[in-house]
């Protein structure tokens, strides 16, 4: 998940053009509906037309195209959580029943209570987990996940005890499910895919993600474990091998905007935990200056003339991507009714791209643990469907 930026309605006091003060939400509507949403999640019905009984759906929920979350349960009876699926990391994490009184983004969100649950078993270990967001300390518990209508005993997670506030008290989610490899994950732990995997939930070792970013609803697309959906893509897969088993990581061969080269041989992660795209921040410059963008107060202003900008090409193993203007530029209302126009890019100082929900959105992905390996493909635009 998630190096800064990403989800949190973040208001920004800034001045632009003719020293106005303005406020931007970066993030559109700063009221994070949170009762309805929850309440419409719990009216969903998770069972779905489906008839490959292999495969698990989650359903996720879409708040503002910056926060996907699904439901999960932990524990014996089952303990409901919103979390967030997170393709970033390979971690699992609970807000506590015992963290601290003081700390409100554990107080405002649905803890896990272990004495309330029969199958819980401890673990005694403390752990520390760092997001580009901020920190979550604890200690790690182990118990059954449910999801999708199945379930997975033996989880090692983490309970927090701590949570960074900023960040961790905005969000609507209570916890994460780290979907990374096992590289990344606690020594002597067994991350959720390989755990699921090795105890047979599913025939192939892989999962695919379909983020549906349709503005003002709160379908969000869905988590197939087990296998792809057909109806969400056009084309083939194109397949890339792995370049590290924590990450999902491969290399992009070149990134180019009309004739000019904005990167060459850099690698970049899927990661579902991010809502933009971010960058290695040179390669950040060069493509804005490409984009005519000014940069003012961390971010890159461009044109809201969309029919003036360029595709952004990433040449993956071959395949040429594009990302359109449609998919990186935000439209922004200032006071007053100005509208400027943002990219959703964010520099970062390291050496890879983090390919987030801007990408996402437009590419259906798919996540092979066996065949070491990610997939993309040209997801199935679903404006027509409604919220
Ligand atoms: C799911 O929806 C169907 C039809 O809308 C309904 O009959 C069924 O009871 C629902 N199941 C649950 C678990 O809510
Ligand atoms: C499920 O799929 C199989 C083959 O793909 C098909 O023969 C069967 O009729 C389907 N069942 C239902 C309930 O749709
Ligand atoms: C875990 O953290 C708690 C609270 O900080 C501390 O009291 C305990 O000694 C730690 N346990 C281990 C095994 O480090």
């Amino acid at each position: 998940m998630a190096r800064v930026l990403f989800f949190l309605s973040i208001s920004l006091a800034v001045t632009f053009g003719s020293c106005r003060q303005l406020r931007i939400s970066l993030h559109g509507v700063e009221n994070p509906l949170g009762l309805e949403l929850f309440n419409r999640f719990l009216s969903i019905n998770s069972s779905t037309s489906s008839n490959d009984t292999d495969k698990i759906r989650l359903p996720l929920r879409n708040r503002n195209n910056v926060e996907y979350f699904g439901i999960v349960s932990m524990g014996t009876p089952k303990q409901m959580f919103k979390v967030m699926l997170d393709t970033g990391s390979s971690n699992t994490w609970l807000p506590s029943s015992n963290c601290a009184r003081s700390n409100w983004a554990c107080q405002n969100h649905r803890r896990y209570d272990s004495s309330r649950s029969s199958s819980h078993v401890k673990d005694g270990r403390n752990f520390t987990l760092f997001y580009g967001a901020g920190s979550v300390i604890g200690y790690l518990s182990k118990d059954t996940l449910h999801f999708g209508g199945k379930e997975l005993p033996n989880l090692i997670f983490g309970e927090a005890m701590f949570q960074y506030q900023e960040v961790f008290d905005s969000v609507i989610f209570d916890g994460i499910v780290g979907l990374g490899l096992g590289e990344r994950a606690w020594a002597n732990s067994t991350p959720f895919l390989e755990l699921l995997c090795a105890q047979h939930l599913v025939e192939e070792c892989v999962f695919s993600v379909y983020l549906r970013r349709v503005p003002g609803s709160l379908r969000g697309g869905e988590i197939i474990i087990g296998g792809i959906d057909k109806s969400r893509f056009s084309g083939s897969i194109h397949y890339v091998p792995l370049t590290e088993y924590g990450y999902w990581k491969f290399e992009i061969t070149k990134v180019s905007v009309g004739l000019e080269k904005i990167d060459v041989s850099v690698s970049a992660i899927l990661d579902t935990g991010t809502s933009n795209i971010l960058i290695p921040e040179q390669s950040y410059d060069i493509l804005h200056k490409a984009l005519k963008a000014t940069t003012d107060y961390g971010m890159s202003f461009v044109t809201c003339e969309l029919d003036s900008l360029p595709n952004i090409k990433l040449l993956i193993a071959g395949r040429t991507f594009p990302i359109t203007p449609m998919d990186y530029v935000k439209e922004v209302l200032l006071e007053d009714n100005i509208k400027v126009c943002i990219t959703r890019f964010s520099p970062i100082n390291l050496n890879f791209w983090i390919l987030g929900d801007v990408f996402l959105g437009r590419y259906y992905t798919v996540y092979d643990a066996t065949e070491k390996r990610v997939g993309l493909a040209r997801a199935v635009p679903d404006v027509a469907m409604g919220g």
